[in-house]
Order: structure tokens, then sequence, then C-alpha cells
């Protein structure tokens, strides 16, 4: 039912300089695959067959990416090469692609609205945040687990975990009442507010299923913190009519946007592949 995911990739990755200068932030490895292939797989995973892809100057390499490379492929076919090249075909094979730039960085809101171009205006569609890295060793992916609570409460729903209370001004900060274990009516959410001001330590994490009603909210949405339109202030007026869950997932996240959650993912995965050998 939800077919497409959104990808914002349009930042600068300043935290990576000078790596990001000219490379996409979206593109740095985790071992041998890009960050923002292990978004496009989870979203392949919840049943999603269409990536939007919000770009912007400096990005091409994520569209090259997700091609074909008939060169690189004649060079290695029939090598021991080849099966690293299985998966990333794999995926060209069974999604399509779409791209659309943000111009200018005003806010992930901003970046959202831009992708209504590639969505339909009927459909709730997903949105990933590649620089969360999320994984799941013991069942469904993230959003695929989030899929299945869209289709239960059929609302707006995002990804949260408990983090500590001198971390809350980092994050989308959310206030609500549990109705069931893990999952939380939204009743109010601040966009990175100071540690003793924040309503709760519950976090948004970049995952979001949204319904196509919220285009017209965030057009009417005023910029918020750091004068960015915000997804936090758009959501927050859907909170506001008990039309927003907040499901706390099962499954670890990597913060892949600092050096040290790279680090710590790239560790992980690689103990990972290490114990399948
Ligand atoms: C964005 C959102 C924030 C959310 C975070 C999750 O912030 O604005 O609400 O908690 O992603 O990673 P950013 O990290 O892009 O500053």
């Amino acid at each position: 039912m939800i077919k497409k995911c959104l990808f914002p990739a349009a930042g600068y990755g300043t935290r990576f300089l000078p790596a990001t200068k000219a490379m996409p932030k979206e593109m740095l490895p985790i071992l041998t695959k890009p960050l923002i292939q292990y978004g496009v797989e989870e979203a392949m995973d919840a049943g999603c067959d269409v990536m939007a892809i919000i770009t912007g100057r400096g990005k091409r390499a994520i569209t090259d990416h997700f091609d074909i490379s008939y060169e690189l492929e004649h060079q290695i076919q029939g090598s021991s090469k080849e099966k690293m090249l299985a998966d990333i075909r794999h995926i060209i094979d069974k999604c399509t692609f779409t791209y659309t730039r943000q111009n200018e960085m005003k806010g992930l809101g901003d970046a959202i609205y831009k992708g209504s171009a590639l969505l339909s205006e009927l459909d709730p569609f997903a949105v990933i945040l590649a620089d969360d890295l999320c994984v799941n060793p013991d069942g469904d992916g993230i959003l695929g687990q989030m899929v299945k609570l869209y289709e239960k409460y059929k609302c707006c729903i995002v990804a949260c975990m408990e983090v500590p209370q001198d971390e809350v001004h980092k994050y989308g900060v959310i206030e609500g009442n549990e109705i069931e274990d893990g999952v939380f009516m939204v009743s109010n959410m601040v966009e990175k507010p100071d540690n003793d001001k924040a309503p709760s330590n519950l976090a948004v994490i970049g995952r979001y299923i949204l319904t196509p009603d919220i285009f017209d909210i965030i057009k009417n949405t005023k910029p918020g913190k750091n004068g960015e339109l915000q997804i936090t202030d758009a959501l927050c007026t859907q909170a506001k009519k008990g039309m927003v869950m907040a499901y706390k997932f099962k499954g670890k996240r990597f913060d892949c946007g600092s050096v040290d959650g790279f680090v710590e993912a790239t560790n992980y995965f690689y103990n990972l592949e290490k114990n399948q050998k």
C-alpha cells in the first residue's frame, strides 16, 4: 500500500568535511555499501518500489549509483568480483528512481515539500533520512514495522527512541500518551528543544510515514528552529488533531550523521560480516 519512499538527500554533510567536499554524504560507505543503499534496501523490505530522491548540487553520484554501469559490468563479467554488484543490480531491476532538486537549504519540511512533485496526491508515503542507519537483526526492518502500524491506524507515524536528557536538543521531541505497547498518540512535538525544556526524552528518528495532506500543512507552516521549515512543526499541527502516532521501534539506530555514530556502525557491520564467515 505504501509504495513510494522519499529520501531527502540535499544536505551538505559539513560534519564529514573534507570527505564530503565533492562527494555526497549519502554515498559514504559503511564497509562497501553507501549509506543511502542501506536506506533503499530497508524501503524495499517494507514494500516500496519507487524511491524518490531529493538531491541538490554536487549529488550526481547518487543518480549514477542507482543506474547500470555497462562498462564496469563488462569489465568484471566472469570474475570473482561480479557478485559484488549483484545487490545493487537487483535494486535497479526492482525499483524506479525519481529525482528532484532542493535548490536552497530551507529545512527538512521544505525538502519534503519539494518531493510532492514525485508523489501521488492521494497516497501515503514513507520518508527515510539515510543518516539514521537502522537495523533489526531479529525481524522486520524499522520502516516495515511502521508500515504494519500504518495499516492499523491510517495516520502519520514517526519512529522514536529514548535518548539521554542531555541529548534531546539534537532531535525533534514528542509528547504523548502510550496507547499500546511502544505506540504513543502524539499531542505535541518540538524541534530541537533546550535540554531542560523538552516535553520528554522521546526523540524522533529519521523514519516517517506521512499522509498526503501534510503538503498543505507544510505550505501553511512558518519557518521554525534555525529559520528553517521544520517537518516537526507541520506534524505538530497534525498531532493536535490526534493524527500522529510515535512508534518506539524494535532494533538499533546509528547516527551516521556524526563521526562517532559512523564508526560505531562500521564496527557493527564489520563484526556482523566477520561472524557470518
Ligand atoms: C532531523 C529532524 C529531527 C529528527 C532528526 C532525526 O534533524 O529535523 O526532528 O529528530 O532528523 O535524525 P537533523 O538531524 O537533520 O538536524
